[in-house]
């Protein structure tokens, strides 16, 4: 009967709110949890206090600060975006600390070290973009890095593949420019879900005319390697469409397979291999 007393059901309703709204002053900063504050100011002291990131301070709350966004309900940090502030350091360790972050790109700075093993889908299970282009990285790519969109472009990364990366789901895998070397094959296969890949640049040496590619591959650079075997005949395919296609300087030999993309991209996307022949280049002898 209590309960039908109009006073008490507004009371109760109050007594709720503040419930929730002391919850929400123990966890978070007005939107940003405490826990997420407290990394990303180890993140900013790590990284030397760059005067670009003066913004991220303890007196306003993160989810405001410059490159950072978070998930509205939970407080939690999604997004990290530290880029082209010519920052020296190694990646910072309290990044592992922002367990849901799904976007995390410190492209352009220069980064040094390795990159560490917390980054990927053991530590950090919502990372889905991760993007480390044009630093100065250096060491084998981590067996955990396999995280769905992959920009490792323009580091000094050696090594070869991780094993891992076979099995891994991959939409976009970017590592060129780097010092790679070996095999890259296990990242294509008829099932796999990759849309584009980019190996330019690098030391990767594996036959081409074996693999598998991928349905929703559209965008194939790999020019620059030592890639031997033959231009698959999937890749002439009628519905094959294909944003991008380089094979140029490898080692890739036989008839080129004839279809909309040999009209498309000009004798410069296959020139320089050991023994490729047909349009766009000179007719097979
Ligand atoms: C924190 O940043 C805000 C916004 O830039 C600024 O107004 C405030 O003075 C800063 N506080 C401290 C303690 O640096
Ligand atoms: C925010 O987090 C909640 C709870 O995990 C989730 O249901 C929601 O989809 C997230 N919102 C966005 C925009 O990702
Ligand atoms: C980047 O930082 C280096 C020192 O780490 C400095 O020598 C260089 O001038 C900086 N470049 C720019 C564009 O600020
Ligand atoms: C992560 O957070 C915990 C608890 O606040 C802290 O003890 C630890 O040092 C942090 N890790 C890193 C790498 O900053």
């Amino acid at each position: 009967m209590e309960h039908s007393n109009p006073f008490h059901h507004s009371m109760s309703i109050l007594l709720a709110i503040l419930v929730v709204a002391a919850a929400a002053a123990t966890k978070t900063d007005g939107l940003c949890v405490k826990s997420d504050k407290a990394a990303l100011l180890a993140v900013k002291s790590a990284l030397g206090n760059p005067p670009a990131l003066s913004v991220w301070n303890s007196s306003t709350p993160c989810c405001s600060w410059d490159g950072v966004s978070c998930n509205a309900t939970t407080g939690r940090v999604t997004e990290l975006t530290v880029m082209a502030l010519n920052i020296s350091a190694p990646v910072p360790a309290a990044i592992a600390n922002l367990t849901a972050l799904q976007t995390l790109n410190l492209a352009y700075n220069q980064l040094y070290g390795p990159i560490p093993s917390f980054l990927g889908p053991a530590v950090l299970p919502d990372l889905t973009f991760l993007r480390l282009d044009g630093n100065r990285l250096t060491g084998a790519i981590p067996p955990t890095a396999t995280v769905f969109n992959l920009l490792l472009v323009g580091n000094l990364l050696t090594g070869s593949l991780p094993a891992t990366f076979g099995s891994a789901v991959f939409g976009e895998v970017d590592v060129a420019d780097n010092q790679l070397t070996g095999d890259a094959s296990m990242l294509f296969g008829a099932k796999k879900q990759l849309n584009a890949l980019r190996l330019s640049r690098n030391r990767f040496v594996f036959d081409l005319g074996r693999v598998e590619l991928p349905e929703a591959l559209d965008l194939l650079v790999i020019d620059h390697n030592m890639v031997y075997g033959s231009i698959p005949a999937a890749a002439a395919a009628p519905g094959r469409k294909w944003l991008a296609f380089d094979v140029s300087y490898n080692q890739l030999c036989g008839p080129i397979p004839q279809g909309r993309y040999t009209h498309r991209f000009g004798a410069k996307h296959f020139a320089g291999n050991k023994c490729l022949c047909d349009r766009p280049l000179p007719p097979c002898s």
